[in-house]
């Protein structure tokens, strides 16, 4: 592996991959991105909006450019969506440009904090408290296949977010 100058960080809806990336950011002295942000800002509307109006095919769409769209950025960190690895070449890019990191979750937590969040999140529009443990569990085993390429798999239930620091700085410019 050869020094880098970007990392991505993966994982599941609600594995804190923002909260973790702003903090990293700010520890490296590194800009932050996050891309559902960036997605919302190219198509002017919330991401349960265009979801509703454009479908999930236009959103795939847009999410894979904002994130190419990303590979001249230098020092910078990047939180990604709970599906971004998972379409296109999506992940292939991110191992090419940068540093991956799989922030794990088991799905016992990701169900604990996703039934305590207060953001809408369009995939789980309609699934009830009775339905999500089963939703969750078979998502994560699904995406895990692409998660689990990532170059760094750090345990995000029982590890705080500074001890990924030491790990990423041998491996960063
Ligand atoms: C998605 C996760 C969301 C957002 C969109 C789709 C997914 O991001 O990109 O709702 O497919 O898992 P978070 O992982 O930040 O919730």
């Amino acid at each position: 592996m050869y020094p880098t100058n970007k990392i991505f960080l993966i994982g599941f809806m609600g594995s804190g991959k923002s909260t973790a990336g702003r903090k990293l950011a700010f520890q490296l002295n590194w800009s932050f991105f996050d891309l559902d942000e960036k997605i919302q800002k190219m198509a002017g509307m919330n991401i349960p909006d265009i979801f509703s109006v454009k479908g999930e095919p236009y959103f795939r769409k847009l999410e894979s450019q904002a994130l190419h769209d990303l590979q001249h950025e230098t020092n910078a960190v990047i939180s990604t969506g709970g599906g971004t690895p998972c379409f296109g070449d999506n992940m292939d890019f991110m191992i090419s440009c940068g540093l991956t990191i799989y922030i794990r979750m088991t799905p016992v937590s990701l169900i604990e904090r996703l039934e305590g969040s207060s953001e809408k999140r369009p995939l789980l529009i309609g699934i009830d408290s009775n339905g999500l443990p089963d939703y969750i569990t078979s998502k994560l085993a699904e995406r895990e296949k692409w998660y689990s390429k990532s170059e760094i798999v750090f345990d995000g239930v029982n590890n705080d977010i500074l001890d990924l620091l030491s790990l990423i700085k041998k491996q960063i410019r």
